[in-house]
């Protein structure tokens, strides 16, 4: 019926079928890959096999890494979760969207209940902008870009959603009994700690079995209604409390927090071999991050690691910024790869839209850039427009002393290698050298040594 309705209609409606993807599923051209963004919290550059953690309990993430392209260069725009969540789906730094942090030490950035902001209208998501191309748009997880009705992530572009507005953690405004609602779609169907439990206590707790589901549920509906999607899978086990379901409870050598990213990794795996059993591996365009590094705040139970890092959330040092992040798309991103493309997670925007044929909005100014030189050709781009002290610069930026605190600066490769860090990082454009072992090679990996140091930076959160 489509297809007459092509050849019926007028010139101007053919042309409008043509640039859109539902136009394209129509016509019978082949239809723009789906997007899948993992996005986790809290997890840090340190917290994967792959990136050479040394209990190694990731499988299916260092798989996914051998399997696709390792960005060791990736950073948040942001170390916090809100603003880092409003610059990906925005491709704009937190200071443009709104989400701006100021010396009050973060307060504008949060969205606990008590305060009252959230993403403006007048930003443009990414789930509605692909929505408008024909995509089918999920939010699994945390939202965390306000909570007031006017912020509702259905607002904003997506079609579904399942999860919360607010951290799981708190209570944000009640001690004794926390009051953080869980939505599916316009409805809110619960509350954390009551009908999603989550026991502080024992750690135990079933959420990201559940929104596993609904990722697979939705991954599903979408291959059977044949409608390009994207899910933006944003599970939240890794931020304090953090939490995992009975089965993966005391499994990690790295107690409660290598729980819970053992249950992630797992769930990863359980997605990506949906999509290969599906047929939809070689159409869906896969990308893992994270919102902010480790909180050091909460470790060494509670948190992760930035491996040989400064710092952690809340900081803007390397332990603040820099992620763990991977793509996988098979048959179009070659296997075992390296790309030292220095990467922001603004990047996921403009990457997204270029994935479905779109151009990002030119009335505003965007900071993301698309990453699909350096996914499909290899090729480096430069981050002339970002230049943020430290990270391309050999020389070390002055920083006040009273902002800090014990930590010394360490953003530079030549300063970490300085401090004894030996890693191998190979030269751009590398292989890794076989399946599921760490791409620096063990005879010059060496285990993190920076635990103390990192130790005396933990941010007071006040
Ligand atoms: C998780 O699910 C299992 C199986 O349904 C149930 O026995 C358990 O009580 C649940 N745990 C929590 C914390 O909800």
């Amino acid at each position: 019926m489509a297809m007459e309705a092509a050849v019926v209609v007028p010139r101007g409606w053919r042309l409008l079928l043509l640039v859109s993807a539902a136009g394209l599923v129509a016509l019978g051209a082949p239809q723009p890959p789906n997007i899948l963004l993992l996005l986790m919290d809290d997890m840090g550059w340190g917290d994967l096999g792959v990136y050479g953690e040394p209990s190694r309990e990731t499988p299916n993430l260092d798989r996914m890494a051998a399997e696709g392209m390792l960005f060791p260069n990736f950073y948040s725009a942001n170390p916090l979760c809100s603003p880092s969540r409003a610059a990906l789906l925005s491709g704009r730094l937190p200071i443009r969207n709104g989400f701006y942090t100021t010396n009050a030490h973060a307060r504008n950035a949060y969205t606990p209940q008590e305060i009252v902001g959230g993403i403006p209208d007048s930003e443009r998501l990414l789930p509605s902008l692909l929505k408008e191309a024909g995509y089918a748009t999920k939010i699994v997880g945390k939202w965390h870009l306000g909570h007031r009705p006017q912020f509702h992530p259905l607002k904003h572009g997506f079609d579904e959603w399942f999860g919360s507005p607010n951290c799981h953690f708190g209570p944000y405004d009640n001690k004794a009994k926390p009051n953080i609602p869980v939505y599916k779609d316009w409805e809110m169907v619960g509350r954390f700690y009551e009908e999603f439990p989550i026991n502080v206590k024992t750690g135990e707790s079933n959420l990201t079995q559940i929104y596993l589901q609904e990722a697979l549920d939705f991954i599903k509906r979408q291959q059977a209604a044949r409608r390009p999607f994207f899910l933006y899978w944003a599970v939240d086990a890794t931020h304090a409390p953090v939490y995992a379901s009975r089965p993966f409870l005391g499994s990690s050598q790295r107690g409660r927090y290598g729980d819970a990213v053992r249950e992630i990794d797992d769930s990863v795996g359980k997605m990506l071999s949906l999509l290969q059993v599906l047929g939809l591996a070689e159409s869906t365009f896969v990308f893992f991050t994270s919102d902010n590094g480790a909180a050091l705040v909460s470790a060494p139970s509670q948190g992760g690691s930035n491996g040989p890092f400064l710092c952690g959330k809340q900081t803007t040092f390397e332990g603040g910024m820099r992620e763990p992040a991977i793509a996988w798309w098979p048959r179009h991103i070659p296997p075992g790869q390296v790309s030292h493309q220095l990467g922001s997670i603004m990047d996921l925007f403009t990457t997204s839209l270029a994935l479905a044929g779109l151009k990002p909005p030119r009335d505003r100014v965007i900071d993301g850039f698309s990453l699909l030189p350096a996914l499909l050709q290899g090729q480096l781009t430069d981050r002339a427009s970002t230049s943020a002290p430290g990270r391309t610069s050999q020389e070390s930026p002055r920083i006040p002393r009273r902002n800090t605190q014990s930590c010394l600066w360490s953003s530079t490769w030549g300063a970490t290698l300085g401090r004894g860090f030996r890693s191998a990082l190979p030269a751009q454009s590398t292989r890794m050298p076989s399946a599921g072992s760490p791409w620096w090679s063990s005879s010059t990996r060496t285990p993190w040594s920076l635990d103390s140091l990192s130790s005396t930076c933990a941010t007071r959160q006040s």
